[in-house]
């Protein structure tokens, strides 16, 4: 790169010679010299124009990917409570819009920042070797020039920050209406959404030219600002030239040359310094993720030995986003290897009490148990390991049906898949597909209904063969007669595992051994079935209800 700056200083200084002395003496020898020179320093720099791009590009795409990499893993670790602070809007622009500015910034600064430099630098020895009466031009010009620039970006910068969260807003809407398109099409909500989508996105946009309005007026400044000096500089070199005080006409080109070069190399600079600008905007976004400490810590005890109780010694919980109390005081122990249903309204707090279990949530008072061992004194990942889940909104990936119940056991034989599947009641179906468990399931299992993903997601959960069972309304898809055969061939697959079962059917319940009671975040009663319909009212109420309505 050096060579290609010195390759492009050396060029007015032969344009200098040629009008000089072979024009202006008549010397056509050095004319053609010279020409040639000329061509061959041409040549030689825009090669070396070519190769210092080339690495200057590699080396950005490189620190863009390792980026991209460590923030993922980040995104990845971050405990539930984070992403729901960084909305997924906003955590996929970060990753993918953020980091392409840092890229930019990268890829310039490696390579115009040097050449500005050495341009600048080496413009003005140039200019001043011709005649040093020049400097008193560069010292009006150059302060203005910078000034100028200066007044610039800090109108931009603030407004940078502005367009990147405008940008997650846009994210945010889209990612919500392309993963919920059928609710949408179901609701005929598009006008509405096209129009709410409208809204963020027109705030993009308006946000984003006020940017590049501001940014406008820089090139057309400094081009007016170039003309001026250049008339500037004919005309008073131009007035000495015929004085004849030494200055010639081929002195007075090669110096409007070199301050083009200067001015360019100001310009060069500003905008570099408006990708630093933008970058810094996005690198303290991409910061924030790299920063994110996941607030679930992981203890050092290796769980992998225990295998007791669960006990809930008066925990109460609240959502960090919210401060909303969620569940408040409860005292649960869930016997080893027995099958504990949960019974309650929707929002009492079902799914938030059996996700503590596994950390997905810390509890913000009390404390949880397996094995006399308070779970915040695990290894997370030992913990987690002990649990077979199927949450209440069945995740799939895309990929094969195998793969998919591979994620409980990823060493799994042929058969294994298949004896769970049989447990799950999702081999016949299975089965009946022309590929079989290599049938491709589309994005979040697209291609099946709600009650075969349902049965897939459990398969995944039971393969490891998990001390602790989670099943979160699992079953709420499956017919009565589907469920009863997936319970009575499960508990011959399982021997001593524990079972929570959280469940909206009465019927699905009464399987368990015992049943708990949560109301609005408090747990009201645990027993049997027996015994809560003789004591309980709020479970008679449920009962008799769920009784008529099966008529
Ligand atoms: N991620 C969350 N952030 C804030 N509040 C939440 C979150 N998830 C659930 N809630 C609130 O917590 C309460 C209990 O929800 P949930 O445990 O899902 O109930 P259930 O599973 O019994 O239907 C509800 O009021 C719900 O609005
Ligand atoms: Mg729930």
């Amino acid at each position: 790169m050096a060579l290609e700056v010195i390759t492009e200083l050396r060029l007015p200084l032969l344009m200098k010679e040629i009008v000089n002395k072979g024009i202006g003496q008549n010397q056509s020898e050095l004319i053609r010299q010279n020409g040639l020179e000329m061509m061959i320093i041409v040549l030689i720099g825009a090669l070396c124009g070519l190769l210092s791009v080339f690495f200057s590009t590699r080396a950005a795409q490189g620190f863009a990917n390792d980026l991209r990499k460590d923030a993922f893993s980040r995104v990845v670790h971050l405990s539930f409570e984070q992403t729901d602070k960084f909305t997924i809007g906003s955590l996929v622009t970060r990753l993918t819009n953020d980091i392409e500015h840092l890229r930019i910034l990268v890829s310039q600064s490696t390579r115009m920042f040097v050449r500005a430099i050495m341009l600048f630098g080496g413009g003005i020895i140039m200019m001043l070797s011709i005649d040093s009466s020049f400097s008193l031009i560069l010292f009006i010009v150059l302060p203005i020039e910078v000034t100028l620039i200066f007044i610039f970006l800090k109108k931009a910068f603030p407004l940078f920050t502005i367009v990147q969260s405008s940008l997650d807003d846009v994210n945010a809407v889209m990612q919500e209406n392309v993963s919920g398109a059928r609710v949408v099409k179901a609701y005929v909500r598009e006008a509405y959404e096209a129009k709410r989508f409208g809204v963020t996105n027109d705030a993009l946009t308006n946000n984003s030219l006020r940017v590049s309005r501001i940014m406008a007026f820089i090139g057309p400044a400094m081009t007016l600002f170039l003309n001026i000096t250049t008339i500037f500089i004919l005309y008073w070199g131009g007035s000495k030239a015929i004085e004849g005080s030494g200055l010639q006409v081929g002195d007075v080109m090669a110096a409007l040359n070199y301050i083009g070069m200067i001015l360019m190399s100001v310009m060069m600079v500003a905008m570099i310094f408006q990708s630093i600008t933008r970058a810094k905007a996005s690198g303290a976004r991409v910061k924030e993720v790299m920063n994110a400490i996941p607030s679930v810590k992981s203890g050092t005890v290796d769980a992998s030995k225990y295998n007791g109780d669960i006990i809930f010694a008066n925990v109460s919980f609240r959502y960090p986003s919210t401060g909303k109390p969620v569940l408040k005081n409860i005292n649960l122990e869930i016997k080893k290897g027995e099958m504990l249903a949960v019974l309650g309204a929707t929002g009492s707090g079902k799914t938030t009490l059996v996700n503590l279990i596994p950390r997905f949530y810390d509890v913000t008072d009390g404390a949880i148990f397996i094995g006399r061992e308070n779970i915040q004194n695990f290894e997370l990942t030992s913990l987690r390991k002990l649990f077979g889940m199927v949450p209440q909104k069945t995740e799939l990936f895309s990929g094969s049906i195998i793969d998919n119940i591979r994620w409980g056991k990823p060493d799994a034989t042929l058969e294994e898949v298949i004896e769970v599947c049989k447990v799950a009641q999702a081999h016949d179906f299975i089965s009946s597909f022309k590929d079989g468990y290599d049938t491709i399931i589309g994005e979040k299992g697209s291609s099946l209904s709600g009650g075969q993903k349902q049965r897939i997601a459990i398969a995944r959960a039971i393969i490891a063969r998990p001390r602790y069972l989670i099943f979160d309304d699992s079953t709420s898809a499956l017919d009565l007669s589907t469920e009863a055969r997936l319970y009575q061939a499960l508990s011959s697959f399982l021997h001593d595992t524990t079972v929570i079962l959280i469940a909206q059917r009465v019927v699905s319940a009464k399987r368990a051994q015992r049943i708990a009671i949560i109301d609005n975040g408090s747990l009201v009663a645990c027993d049997t079935h027996t015994n809560l319909l003789k004591t309980n009212a709020i479970y008679q109420d449920i009962y008799y209800s769920q009784l008529k309505d099966e008529g």
